[in-house]
């Protein structure tokens, strides 16, 4: 090994998921599996910065795996983005006597640690941690799988409403850039439509669909909007212009989409990760994101794992607009 491992940093970064836990989990028992010890960093990059660091034991991860959120708490860091402010933090690590860091989070956490590895050679692993899925080179990320089925619990009990009253609901979910939670979501649920930033939807096209749907035997119709955009709240008005005889709700689902205990894909994914980050670095991988692809983990490099489109299934999109008849 060109470098001593002796102790590694561990931190999440960005929007939280679940799963995060269970990644901190895993990260942390491996480590101390291999006589490597762990040091917690609060709040992302800003703990790095501020020196809010803790040693971690065995324990400190004991009946955590089932929690959603994040124990080690996250945050977006301005500062890190600057110059002085990644010399901080290099002087935290110098500091504190880590020699890796393993980063749990998105685009944005890796988008730093890939920069902060180049300016400083410091050895950093990334486990992908981020309800959008959209990230290259993996399959899945940690905390889609919980997000997906919060997002269809949801959308199935707007479903009865919708039913009831005859209505047209536009569901708003997450996603930043990305339409895997729309459209996946909308496949589960039996959606009419998904409005996602990889396939254009004109209002026509919605309007066909929409007016196909109600002729006939359909009394209610539910469109799943990524958001970004003009949204739910943009859409909905726009039909209600052109269809003022429908009655339209509006639905934002929100952060309560980020929530909630993680299922078992997830628990199970953040646990085979957490432990092949502690494998890559044992095997001298640096600046790369672990990920899953036909079940296999993989390493990704950073750079990929960013700047890569992850494309969108066409295939699903064909399967919806069939489904939706
Ligand atoms: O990246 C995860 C995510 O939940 C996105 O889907 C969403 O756009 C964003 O974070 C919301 O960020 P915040 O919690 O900072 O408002």
């Amino acid at each position: 090994m060109s470098y001593e491992l002796k102790c590694i940093g561990l931190l999440t970064s960005g929007g939280d998921a679940p799963g995060m836990n269970a990644a901190i989990r895993a990260v942390t028992r491996a480590a101390i599996y291999n006589n490597i010890a762990v040091k917690a960093i609060h709040r992302g990059y800003r703990g790095l910065i501020l020196g809010d660091i803790v040693p971690f034991q065995t324990q400190n991860v004991s009946n955590i795996i089932q929690q959603g959120g994040t124990i080690l708490k996250t945050a977006r860091c301005q500062e890190f983005m600057t110059k002085e402010g990644r010399q901080t933090a290099y002087e935290t690590i110098r500091r504190e006597g880590i020699d890796a860091l393993v980063v749990i989070g998105g685009d944005g956490t890796f988008t730093g640690a890939r920069i902060f590895a180049q300016e400083f050679n410091i050895p950093i692993i990334g486990l992908p941690g981020t309800i959008d899925n959209d990230l290259w080179g993996t399959d899945s990320t940690i905390g889609y799988d919980t997000a997906l089925n919060t997002i269809v619990e949801a959308v199935d009990k707007i479903r009865d409403t919708a039913t009831s009253h005859d209505r047209l609901f536009f569901i708003e979910v997450m996603g930043r850039d990305a339409g895997f939670l729309a459209l996946n979501s909308a496949l589960a649920t039996g959606a009419e439509a998904a409005v996602i930033p990889e396939h254009k939807t004109s209002v026509e096209e919605l309007e066909n669909r929409i007016r196909s749907g109600f002729r006939k035997s359909k009394n209610s119709s539910i469109v799943i909007v990524a958001e970004g955009g003009e949204g739910a709240q943009g859409l909905a008005n726009r039909i209600r212009k052109l269809f003022p005889s429908y009655d339209v709700r509006v639905s934002i689902l929100g952060h309560l989409q980020r929530g909630g205990s993680p299922s078992a894909y997830d628990r199970i994914l953040a646990t085979r990760m957490g432990v092949a980050a502690i494998d890559a670095l044992l095997d001298e991988q640096r600046s790369i994101m672990i990920g899953i692809v036909n079940k296999e983990i993989v390493h990704v490099p950073f750079s990929k794992a960013i700047k890569e489109d992850k494309q969108i299934d066409q295939a699903r999109i064909n399967v919806l607009q069939i489904l939706s008849v």
